[in-house]
């Protein structure tokens, strides 16, 4: 399976953190936020891996990542997104990349705490369509939200006001190659984006969208300044940082 890590985008819900620097060079306790989604998927065998990202910072990237080595990668390869036309757009600029095989797509801001093995490999016995992952939130209407009907999802909504269910989709994707085909057919949302939930939903009207309910802490670092100092507490808990021990 190859992955794909998405880091493009505006970042403007952390103004001004974002004014002269792209969102996933930020500091997560002691790494930039990027390290994160790349440390988890080789950590979980997805070793050759995409990055998408765009704007002015997209050569720091290449600086500070090389070739993915010091992750144990075995390839890191570069697509640069135009402007910011939507996670769907992203990522369908990684066709090329994927080929016939399948794939996991990780968004460049979620942290979390588990492993992505176990969840993969229930992809990889998947006879065909995609997996999402979900995690119980209080805030649901800031988030993709599924309703479930065992493992398989009903219903899928981006923002919902009245949310069906407090379960977010969280920022990891697991498709085949009818993913490209939904995206090169999508049309941009009001918002003026490819929304990565329609490609959701074009598995689910197929029956083909399945989902599980992840263990441990998961965090959307990007979605206001207060969550992205819980993902810095939290990291840094994790590590062992006691605040108490800090002069
Ligand atoms: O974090 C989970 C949520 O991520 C999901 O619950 C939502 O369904 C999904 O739409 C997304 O919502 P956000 O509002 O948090 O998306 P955001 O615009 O912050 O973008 C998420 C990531 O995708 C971020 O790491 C940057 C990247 N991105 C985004 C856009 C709009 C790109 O690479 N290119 C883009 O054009």
């Amino acid at each position: 399976m190859k992955g794909v890590v998405l880091a493009g985008g505006l970042g403007t819900r952390l103004r001004s953190l974002t004014r002269i620097t792209n969102k996933h060079l930020l500091p997560v306790y002691d790494q930039p936020m990027i390290f994160y989604p790349l440390q988890k998927l080789a950590e979980a065998g997805v070793v050759d891996v995409m990055l998408v990202t765009g704007g002015s910072s997209a050569g720091d990237f290449l600086r500070l990542l090389g070739d993915g080595s010091r992750f144990g990668l075995e390839s890191l390869n570069y697509a640069y997104q135009e402007r910011e036309g939507g996670i769907a757009e992203a990522i369908g600029l990684a066709r090329g990349f994927v080929g016939d095989d399948r794939f996991v797509v990780i968004l460049g801001d979620n942290i979390m705490e588990c492993s992505l093995r176990p969840y993969l490999e229930p992809y990889e016995r998947q006879e065909s369509g995609a997996r999402v992952l979900l995690y119980e939130v209080e805030n649901p209407s800031d988030y993709g939200v599924a309703e479930m009907d065992g493992d398989s999802v009903v219903s899928i909504e981006e923002k919902p006001r009245q949310p069906k269910s407090n379960l977010a989709v969280i920022g990891v994707y697991m498709y085949d190659g009818y993913a490209f085909e939904v995206i090169e057919d999508l049309e941009p949302s009001d918002r003026g984006e490819l929304e990565v939930t329609d490609v959701n939903n074009a598995y689910r009207e197929r029956g083909l969208l399945k989902a599980d309910v992840i263990e441990g802490w998961w965090a959307d670092c990007g979605a206001s300044i207060d969550s992205l100092l819980r993902a810095n507490l939290r990291v840094a808990r994790m590590k062992g940082w006691k605040e108490e021990d800090t002069p």
